[in-house]
């Protein structure tokens, strides 16, 4: 019998999973799995009432939401997880089960959802393009339905709102870097459109729901963003290049690779959401790096990154080639967000190189 295995998908070093126990372990022999929830929670800030929030995540078992709640939970908040988990998943936050402060509601926003809190992160929303291109009717409904959805309550709650929008509402810009002032460049029938186009409808209800109703709101244009608990197969150009670079497997650029993108690491952009949900900026603010890379040169960098490490742990054994495919539709040309007004009216700033 083998000796049991952790499986993919498993907490990342220094993560809060890994330091208080929780894993899940795969055994090869029977093919089974056995998860190991924590022995304590990680300590919580203790924060007097009057300072201590209740706040609704929705998609809080996504990617970037469940980093969003490890950070309110740490903070002493109350929170409270909505999500369908489409493309989420319990264990991102599973290691909160069970935590006097949190809640985990399995629940699509396209439909009302009643709930006393002070503030709303609305994040759900499948993000990668073959997620949300699987069933781009049920996108659209997501940002519009659900945005709709959870500003009603927002308003009939007097919760602060905020939306995480995205760099997509810039389309395939013509203005670069990409200020907030910029009204983007949008093909609305392409098959990016149930993305890009409901992000830009929900703003526009976000705003509607400011004017005529006075909620307040807040809304970040986020730029593309990686970090620990990416689904690592879920089409995004980081976690492509990097499992098939580890997997010595030919690195897929589409089109001649001279597009280009800005990463940024997740704990920067949990900092300017909580930045921003809490400080007095309502107009769209991008949150995302000023470093460019072409598609081409970030495929290079991951695949030296991947050899050297490979090297290093003795798992070396070939390093992977770049290969060059179609340009699919739409494909935005340059993305760099400018992120003066995030600097000047949050005092935020990216902490983390893409190294
Ligand atoms: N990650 C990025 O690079 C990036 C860039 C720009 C904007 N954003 C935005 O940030 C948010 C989170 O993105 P992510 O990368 O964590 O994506 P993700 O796919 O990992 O997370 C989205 C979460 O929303 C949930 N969800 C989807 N549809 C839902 C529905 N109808 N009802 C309830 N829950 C639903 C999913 O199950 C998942 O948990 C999204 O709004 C996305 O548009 C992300």
């Amino acid at each position: 019998m083998s000796a049991p295995k952790v499986v993919k998908g498993d907490a990342p070093p220094n993560s809060i999973e890994r330091a208080y126990g929780a894993q899940s372990t795969y055994n090869d022999a029977d093919n089974s799995i056995s998860y190991t929830t924590m022995a304590k929670f990680p300590p919580v800030k203790l924060l007097p009432n009057a300072e201590r929030k209740r706040i609704l995540v929705t998609g809080g078992a996504g990617f970037v939401g469940s980093h969003l709640v490890d950070r309110l939970m740490l903070l002493g908040h109350e929170v409270t997880v909505l999500d369908n988990f489409f493309t989420g998943s319990r264990t991102t936050v599973s290691h909160w089960v069970g935590h006097p402060n949190f809640e985990m509601v399995r629940h699509d926003v396209i439909n009302p959802f009643l709930i006393e809190v002070d503030q709303i992160y609305h994040l759900a929303c499948p993000a990668s393009p073959p997620h949300y291109q699987y069933n781009a009717v049920k996108t659209i409904k997501t940002s519009f339905m659900g945005t709709l959805n959870m500003l009603g309550l927002a308003k009939r709650v007097k919760a602060r709102f905020l939306i995480t929008s995205t760099s997509e509402v810039y389309g395939d810009p013509e203005v670069h870097p990409q200020t907030e002032e910029y009204w983007g460049h949008v093909n609305p029938i392409g098959i990016r459109a149930c993305y890009d186009e409901g992000k830009r409808v929900a703003e526009t209800l976000t705003y509607g729901y400011q004017r005529q109703d006075g909620v307040d709101v807040r809304v970040a244009r986020i730029f593309n963003t990686f970090g620990p608990r990416m689904n690592p197969y879920d089409g995004r150009v980081v976690s492509n290049f990097i499992i098939q670079a580890l997997k010595g497997e030919d690195m897929t650029v589409y089109g001649d690779g001279s597009q280009t993108r800005s990463f940024q690491y997740v704990h920067d952009l949990v900092d300017g959401l909580i930045l921003l949900m809490n400080g007095p900026e309502t107009r769209p603010t991008n949150i995302g790096s000023s470093h460019e890379f072409t598609i081409k040169e970030f495929a290079e960098h991951v695949k030296e990154i991947v050899a050297k490490v490979q090297k290093e742990e003795g798992t070396y054994k070939k390093t992977a080639e770049i290969i060059y495919k179609d340009l699919p539709q739409d494909d935005p040309q340059r993305r760099r967000a400018d992120t003066t007004r995030a600097e000047e009216s949050l005092g935020w700033k990216s902490r983390w190189t893409v190294a």
